[in-house]
């Protein structure tokens, strides 16, 4: 701490003594390397009292110039400390942040080598269910009396090996592949799947309006979207969800520096409209930042929407969310029909 005192001290007098910019740079210089080095902020701010306590045994003169410029050093010193100080909060919560990501990944991922692992369990065990009602069906008169049960084992037991392969078939994707693909058409096949897995979601409208316009997707993470999003819909209350693919033009927003204000394209807009609990500004501002929820703690890891907004942004498409409280909210995806440049593959 002394050390840094003299610093300081000898900084603050030789911008006393001089009015020097200069000095007040080498100040937040010695700011940051302090922060740097792990002090405290209020550890910074004594500092200032003990300098100037040091400046009025050395016989400085308080007069109002003298007090002018130690208020200067003050600020300057205090300000930068305060900066590097959020800079390093920032970087101490990021890391906590990636580092907790992280381990849900993992968690996750064993999760789903659990799962896929009984889905191909159970998917054994029903092949001979499936395929016994089947052949007892055959060999059984038209009005057996056990007819009508055999049928609905026999209907059961189909769906849910159906349920297992979609599940099986999800599981199994592993490079991205983004291909252009008929739009309208994917989202019926990925609601097939997401409707499968539970029976708890809320009341479902699927209006789609283009079946062949193509865009760039890949079909995995499209269902990931409709879950995502048809989860945050359920959590927030929804009584329904209405679905919808239409035909539009938008403007996607240029990357490039300088460039010219983006040009109206043809594009698809896929709409999850809700009418759940909504989102005041605050949170609808926040909704798609990485690791915000708004639920209560251990309930959501807030990496929803943020996932979602990075998927679309990788079929170069762009996500809008409208949000009132008590209202609903609507996310929309927009786009491009048939931005060849972003795919790999054609379907
Ligand atoms: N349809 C919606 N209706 C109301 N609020 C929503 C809706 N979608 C998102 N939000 C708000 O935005 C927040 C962030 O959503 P996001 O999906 O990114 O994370 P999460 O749902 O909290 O957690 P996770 O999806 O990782 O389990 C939510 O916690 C919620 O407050
Ligand atoms: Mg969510």
């Amino acid at each position: 701490m002394r050390s840094l005192l003299t610093q300081y001290v000898s900084c603050v007098g030789a911008y006393v003594a001089t009015g020097e910019e200069l000095f007040l740079a080498e100040i937040e210089d010695i700011a940051r390397d302090a922060i740097e080095e792990g002090r405290r902020l209020e550890e910074m701010a004594g500092l200032h009292e003990a300098a100037l306590l040091g400046l009025v045994e050395r016989g400085v003169v308080c007069d109002a110039e003298t007090i002018r410029r130690t208020s200067a050093c003050l600020s300057a010193f205090m300000v930068s400390s305060t900066v590097f100080h959020q800079a390093r909060v920032d970087v101490v919560h990021y890391d906590r942040a990636r580092a907790y990501s992280e381990r849900a990944r993992q968690r996750l991922e064993t999760l789903g080598q659990l799962i896929g692992g009984m889905a191909h369990e159970i998917s054994n065990l029903l092949q001979p269910v499936v395929g016994l009602c089947e052949l007892s069906l055959m060999d059984m008169a038209e009005d057996a009396p056990e007819r009508e049960n055999l049928e609905i084992i026999s209907g059961c037991s189909a769906r849910a090996s159906g349920v297992l392969r979609n599940l099986l078939a999800y599981g199994r994707y592993a490079e991205p592949e983004l291909k252009l693909t008929a739009f309208g058409a994917a989202v019926r096949k990925s609601l097939d799947f997401v409707t499968s897995v539970s029976l708890l979601w809320p009341a479902l409208t699927v209006a789609i309006e283009d079946d062949r316009s193509r865009v760039v997707i890949v079909e995995e993470e499209l269902t990931q979207i409709l879950l995502n999003l048809m989860q945050n819909a359920q959590q927030a209350h929804a009584r329904r969800i209405d679905i919808s693919v239409t035909r539009t033009a938008w403007r996607f927003p240029v990357t490039e520096e300088g460039a010219a204000a983006p040009p109206l394209q043809p594009a698809l807009r896929l709409a999850v409209a809700d009418d759940g609990d909504g989102m005041d500004r605050d949170t609808l501002a926040r909704a798609a930042i990485p690791f915000f929820s708004g639920k209560p703690p251990g309930e959501g890891s807030g990496m929803g929407l943020a996932v979602v907004g990075g998927i679309v942004k990788s079929f170069c498409g762009q996500l809008t969310i409208a949000s009132k409280p008590r209202e609903g909210t609507t996310v929309s995806i927009y786009l491009p029909i048939d931005k060849s440049d972003c795919a790999v593959e054609t379907v």
